[in-house]
């Protein structure tokens, strides 16, 4: 216990010299007409890729000997942040992929894209970005210091299991700390707070006096909606519509309420991957709506009938959604569209 205080205070200590501490700049551009320039969506992918394999490098060393490699996760988080500031879209839709075998890879690198993206919304400059993005990538790496039998326990975890999936945080905290790397000190806080709530409760039980940061409560808006968007073992998964009402309901306890707003912003009610019904077939929102209320850029991939058709752009008012259906349950993957939409949406 002496040890996670250390831990606690050694990152209070460095996370007080990161800037933005406790408030959030809403929005300064810094995306010029040049840097918007599609770039094919294949990079993306690849970066999505190279991000996989990365963690399957670090989850595979850490059990192996407990450390890991820093460089090949940065460049990885690197490659996705060149390709999701270009892409931004493309990005957000891609970041619905799903893996049931391998739920934590993916979940994480939807994390970090999903992390980028709302901390490109609020201005973080790419210095802190980059680490905040390993830090997503790697928020839950110190669960290879869990015991396997009590992360796949079925039931409702008695208080020793409990224990041991709680030191998770500072396991991660301090292999990161240990791996180096620019900035690894944001990458250890996120880490190390994914689990904390904005007023204070959570884990790790440090005090209730100093909220996670900044950095850290973006990680968690991230990490809260992919894994509602996303199917487990033990419960079915929700629609994006559907996650952005949990965050919403959770805003002031469990979220920041400012990044809650702004993630639904930038989502839009809609956001990209949601499966749309309406009374001309079935179609997926592949990019974010440019203005509240606004028409919702889609893809129409059912017919009224209910087959399947090739995709068509399809604009959609939000007014005539006449239901949202689950991804998977509708056998439809809204990323695997990706290469069906129009360059020009995918980097709005
Ligand atoms: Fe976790």
């Amino acid at each position: 216990d002496q040890d996670l205080l250390d831990l606690a205070a050694f990152l209070a200590n460095v996370s007080g010299d990161f800037p933005a501490d406790g408030s959030i700049l809403l929005n300064e551009r810094y995306l010029t007409p040049e840097d918007l320039e599609a770039t094919p969506t294949s990079e993306l992918r690849r970066s999505y890729v190279s991000s996989l394999d990365a963690l399957r490098g670090v989850t595979g060393s850490m059990r192996a000997d407990g450390k890991f490699e820093m460089a090949p996760v940065v460049q990885a988080v690197e490659g996705l942040f060149e390709q999701s500031m270009t892409q931004s879209s493309a990005s957000l839709l891609l970041s619905t992929v799903k893996s049931h075998d391998e739920y934590t890879y993916y979940h994480s690198v939807n994390a970090c894209i999903l992390a980028l993206a709302i901390g490109r919304m609020i201005g973080i400059e790419r210095e802190h970005l980059i680490p905040i993005g390993v830090g997503a990538v790697l928020h839950d790496i110190g669960k290879t210091a869990v015991p396997t039998a009590t992360l796949n326990y079925p039931g409702r975890l008695d208080e020793e299991q409990w224990k041991e999936i709680t030191v998770h945080p500072q396991e991660g905290a301090l292999a990161i700390l240990a791996a180096g790397g620019p900035g690894h000190e944001i990458s250890a806080t996120v880490a190390f707070e994914h689990h904390a709530r904005f007023d204070g409760a959570g884990y790790p039980k440090i005090s209730r006096q100093k909220r996670p940061h900044v950095y850290s409560r973006a990680v968690a808006v991230a990490d809260t909606y992919d894994a509602i968007t996303t199917r487990r073992s033990y419960r079915r998964a929700e629609t994006p519509n559907h996650a952005l009402n949990a965050l919403l309901m959770g805003a002031g306890s469990g979220y920041d309420p400012d990044l809650v707003r702004t993630f639904i912003d930038m989502m839009g009610i809609y956001p990209p991957g949601s499966v749309l019904e309406h009374d001309g077939g079935v179609a997926v929102v592949v990019s974010r709506t440019s203005e509240p209320g606004g028409p919702l850029d889609t893809l129409l991939v059912r017919d009224p009938q209910g087959n399947d058709i090739d995709p068509e752009p399809f604009s959609l008012h939000p007014d005539s959604v006449r239901g949202q259906l689950l991804a998977q349950d509708s056998g439809i993957d809204p990323a695997a569209l990706l290469e069906s939409v129009d360059q020009e949406l995918l980097s709005s």
